[in-house]
C-alpha cells in the first residue's frame, strides 16, 4: 500500500510528542524535588500526574492509529530541558532558585503547547477525529497548567534571610529565658 506523506508526518509527530512527554515525566519529577516553596512543589507534582495521564492518552491514540509510537526521540525537548537546567541559579536564595525553576518550567510548557498544536492541526488534516479529541484534552491541560504556573509564581512569598535570622535569634532568646531556674541552681549549666 502506498504511504501518505501527511499521514507519515502525523505519525512522526505523535511519536515525537510521546518522547517529549516521557522526558517531561523525569523533568517534572526532578523539579518537584528541587522546588523550595511548597506551593511550587505542589504545582510540579500536579504536572507530573497530568503528564502520566497525557502519556496514557497518547498510547490510546497509537492504538487508534494502529501504529507504534515508542521508538522516537524528541531532540527539541531534550534541548529545552538542557536549556532549562542552564537557567537554574543555585546561589540566589530560595526565591531566586524557585524563580529560575519557574522560568525553566515556562519554557518547557510553551514548547509542549506548540508541539501539541502542530499534532492537533495534522490530526485534523488527516481526518483522525477521535485522536483530535484526545489531543484537545492534552492541549487544554497544557494551557491550564501554563496559566496555573504563572499565577502561583506571582503569589509565592519568602522570608528574607535577615528576617529569618532575626526570628532565629528571638527563638534562641526565648529558649534562654525559659530554661528552668532549678536546673541552673542545681549546677547543670
Ligand atoms: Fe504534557
Amino acid at each position: 500500500m502506498k504511504s501518505n506523506p501527511l499521514e507519515d508526518l502525523f505519525h512522526q509527530e505523535l511519536r515525537s510528542l510521546y518522547s517529549a512527554e516521557k522526558q517531561l515525566l523525569k523533568a517534572w519529577m526532578k523539579m518537584s524535588q528541587e522546588a523550595r516553596h511548597p506551593k511550587l512543589r505542589a504545582v510540579f507534582q500536579t504536572r507530573l500526574r497530568e503528564t502520566e495521564g497525557q502519556i496514557r492518552r497518547l498510547e490510546e491514540m497509537a492504538s487508534l492509529l494502529g501504529k507504534s509510537i515508542h521508538s522516537a526521540r524528541c531532540v527539541g525537548m531534550e534541548q529545552m530541558i538542557r536549556e532549562g537546567e542552564s537557567l537554574k541559579v543555585a546561589d540566589a536564595g530560595d526565591a531566586g532558585w524557585d524563580a529560575s525553576l519557574v522560568a525553566a518550567a515556562q519554557h518547557l510548557q510553551d514548547y509542549e503547547i506548540e508541539r501539541c498544536c502542530v499534532a492537533l492541526a495534522l490530526a485534523c488534516r488527516v481526518g483522525q477525529h477521535e485522536i483530535e479529541v484526545l489531543l484537545e484534552k492534552n492541549l487544554k491541560e497544557e494551557k491550564a497548567a501554563a496559566v496555573r504556573l504563572g499565577k502561583v509564581a506571582k503569589t509565592l512569598k519568602y522570608r528574607e534571610p535577615a528576617v529569618r535570622e532575626r526570628a532565629r535569634s528571638r527563638r534562641e532568646e526565648e529558649m534562654c529565658v525559659s530554661f528552668p531556674e532549678s536546673l541552673l541552681w542545681a549546677g547543670a549549666f
